[in-house]
Parts: structure tokens; sequence; C-alpha cells
């Protein structure tokens, strides 16, 4: 019974994966599978990055695929994990992508939960290229005021009263990082300050077009108990036979990680950013799925294995492009053991 059913899902896929959405509109048959497909869930969507990311886990011996439902330019490979069930999708670089991506899987899908997992930068000394971090918190650091030359700390931002924005996050000062300019006590730079600033979300718990506001976004709080018990867990330190990082990497949870459309590759701000707001993984989709899940009310986690010290500058060669696919393959590791302790525990 259940091999006949599975048999007319695989058919009617086929038909949908070919269907084009060309006008916006789902066709019905595309909406039909989703409907088919969300009768056997609840399920938990695994969101990722890019496909160097997503490899691995396709690869891997505790992923078993099923069927494909194709829109909108994307792909939701259904499948099991650990015999979790669990819908898989690729979102595309930076938060746009990231957004849009979660959005349509959480409309359209029964999932119960989202993991995200890829690679990031490293923002925090005390870890290292390969390990693993799994932040409580995730902001988007991209949403700036950018303060007029000539004002300052005192002064209100533009559209500050009508709440809009506002300087209770902090600002980055581009004067302080002129360089080679002695006999000098204070700098000045026409760039003045940028102000980060809270996202407006309007949750589904809400009012529709009653905005609120949010910056540290946590994870869900079950799903942190969960990475709490991966900490110290040992992972992959070589890239093959004959490159090897000289520690073992292992999994850590961390306070806080950041996202935004930038690919950080600069010393001094990662320095800032760490200082300022205690980040360790820094990336482009995780604070956007995060802000997607918020507003869905949907338990949300992300895992990041750390591929590079954003900006360079430690003893470690530290090229991404070494170290990427030991990362991305960390990364799965940790999301299936995550995906196990989840199904095995009674929190
Ligand atoms: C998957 O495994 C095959 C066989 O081991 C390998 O050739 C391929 O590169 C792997 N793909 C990814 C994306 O990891
Ligand atoms: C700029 O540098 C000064 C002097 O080092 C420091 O006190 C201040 O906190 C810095 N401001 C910002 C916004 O980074
Ligand atoms: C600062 O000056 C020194 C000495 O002239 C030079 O070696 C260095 O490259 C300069 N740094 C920058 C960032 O311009
Ligand atoms: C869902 O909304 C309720 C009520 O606002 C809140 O207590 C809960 O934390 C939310 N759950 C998630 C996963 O966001
Ligand atoms: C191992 O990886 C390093 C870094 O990517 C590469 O330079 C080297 O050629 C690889 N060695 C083998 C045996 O594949």
């Amino acid at each position: 019974m259940a091999v006949a059913h599975w048999l007319v899902l695989f058919v009617t896929v086929i038909v949908v994966s070919n269907m084009q959405d060309v006008n916006g509109a789902l066709p019905a048959a595309t909406l039909e599978a989703i409907a088919k497909a969300n009768a056997n869930g609840p399920y938990i969507g695994i969101v990722i990055p890019n496909l160097f990311e997503m490899g691995p886990l396709l690869n891997s011996s505790s992923y078993s695929a099923a069927e494909i439902i194709d829109f909108s330019g994307r792909r939701f490979r259904f499948g099991t994990v650990e015999e979790r069930k669990v819908i898989l999708v690729m979102t595309g670089l930076s938060v746009i992508n990231a957004a849009i991506t979660t959005q349509l899987l959480l409309s359209f899908f029964n999932v119960e939960g989202v993991i995200h997992y890829g690679i990031a930068g490293n923002a925090n000394p005390d870890l290292h290229i390969g390990d693993v971090a799994i932040p409580q918190y995730w902001a988007h650091t991209g949403l700036w005021n950018w303060q007029r030359y000539g004002q300052g700390t005192e002064d209100e931002l533009a559209l500050e009263s009508s709440g809009d924005y506002t300087r209770t996050l902090g600002y980055l000062r581009f004067a302080n990082y002129t360089t080679n300019v002695t006999g000098c006590a204070s700098h000045d730079n026409l760039l003045n300050n940028i102000w980060y600033q809270p996202e407006e979300v309007f949750p589904v718990t809400g009012t529709p077009e009653e905005r609120q506001h949010e910056f540290w976004v946590p994870v869900g709080s079950t799903y942190f108990a969960v990475a709490k018990k991966l900490e110290g867990l040992k992972l992959e330190s070589c890239v093959n036979a004959t490159t090897c990082l000289n520690y073992t990497p292992s999994v850590s949870t961390v306070e806080r990680g950041v996202s935004a459309s930038i690919y950080l590759d600069n010393s001094a701000y990662r320095s800032f950013i760490y200082d300022k707001f205690n980040v360790s993984p820094v990336d482009m989709e995780s604070a956007s799925v995060a802000l997607i899940c918020y507003q869905q009310n949907t338990s949300f986690i992300a895992i990041r294995a750390l591929s590079d010290l954003a900006g360079g500058g430690s003893a470690e060669s530290n090229e991404a492009d070494t170290f990427v696919n030991l990362a991305s393959d960390n990364a799965v590791t940790v999301v299936v053991e995550f995906i196990k302790q989840l199904s095995s525990s009674t929190l």
C-alpha cells in the first residue's frame, strides 16, 4: 500500500518538476504535489546556502532521498536524515535569497522547525578553522543609518523621532580606521558614522502592517539545549591525506553570530564587530533565515563551520579556498548529530 502510494507520488513529481510557474502563480499540479507531501509531514526544513555545502549531506549515508518538488526557481528535496523526515532547500547567496527561500519553505510546507547550516567566516579569536559554532542569537548587521558628516553621538538621526531609526545599538566610526596619520590626535573622515539598526518585523502572531523591531533574534530554546549536548564533539581535521590542521576541530555553542550582504574579508571590521557584539560566525544568510523563522513562529537553529579567520591575520594558513570542503563536511557531521540528538531527546 505504502509502495503504491510513493509510486503515484513519484510519477506526479516528475510532472511537477517540469512545470514552470512562468507567470508567478503556481500550477495546480504543483499545489497538488505540495498538498500530498504535506499530508506526510511534518518535516524539518534544512536550509542551505550553496551547492557545495549541500553536497556532503546529499552524499551522507544518513541521508535518504525521496521526491523533489520544484517551483519559484527553487528545488525542495524530500527525504530523511537519521529517519527524520526532512526537506532540503538551497537558497543561493546572501540575505535576499535566504529570506525568499525560507519564506517559500514555511508558507508552502508543513515544517516543524528549521535547521540552517553552512560555512562562515570567524571573528572570535578563541575559535579556529574547522570548528563548528552554534550561536544563541543572530542579528542582521547590514541595515544602517549613515549619519551625515558633522553630526555625532549627541545628534538625533534622520527619522529617529518617528521611530524608524535608533541610536541604541551603536555605531562604527570611519575616522577610527585612518592609518599612518602622525602628530594628529583626532582624525576626521567624511564617511562619518554608520549606526546599526534593528529589522522591522511583522510576526504572524501580530497584526498585519503593524511593525515591530528585532535585532538579536534568539534560536529555538529546545534546539539550543540540544546543541549544548554536542559541545566538544570532535570533528575532522584533514582536507585530504596530506593537508591537515594541527589540532582537532570541535563544536561549541557561542553567544552570537551576524549576517549581512557583505563578504567579510577585512580584519579591522572583524575585530570591531567581535569587540562590539561578541560575535563568532560571520556569514551572509543565517540572520535572514532567523528573521523569517521568528516571524513565522517556527523554531530555528543555525550551525556554521568556520572556514577562515575573516580578513586573515592568524598563524594558521587561513584560506577559505583550502578549508571550504573540510568546513562543509564538518557542518554536515554536526547537522546529522544534531538530528540524532533531537530525535532521542526528551527535552
Ligand atoms: C559525492 O560522492 C562521490 C563519490 O564518493 C564523489 O565523487 C562526489 O564528489 C561527492 N559529491 C559531493 C558533492 O560531495
Ligand atoms: C573610536 O576610537 C576611540 C579611541 O580609540 C574609542 O574610544 C571609540 O570607542 C571608538 N569608537 C567607535 C565607534 O569605534
Ligand atoms: C604606513 O606607513 C608604513 C611606513 O611608511 C608603510 O610601510 C605601511 O604600508 C603604511 N600602511 C598603510 C596602511 O598605508
Ligand atoms: C510562537 O509565538 C508564541 C507567542 O508569541 C511565543 O511564545 C513562542 O516563543 C513562539 N515560538 C517560536 C518558535 O517562535
Ligand atoms: C590536498 O589539499 C591541498 C589543499 O587543497 C592541495 O594543495 C593538495 O594538492 C591536496 N593533496 C592531495 C594528495 O590531493
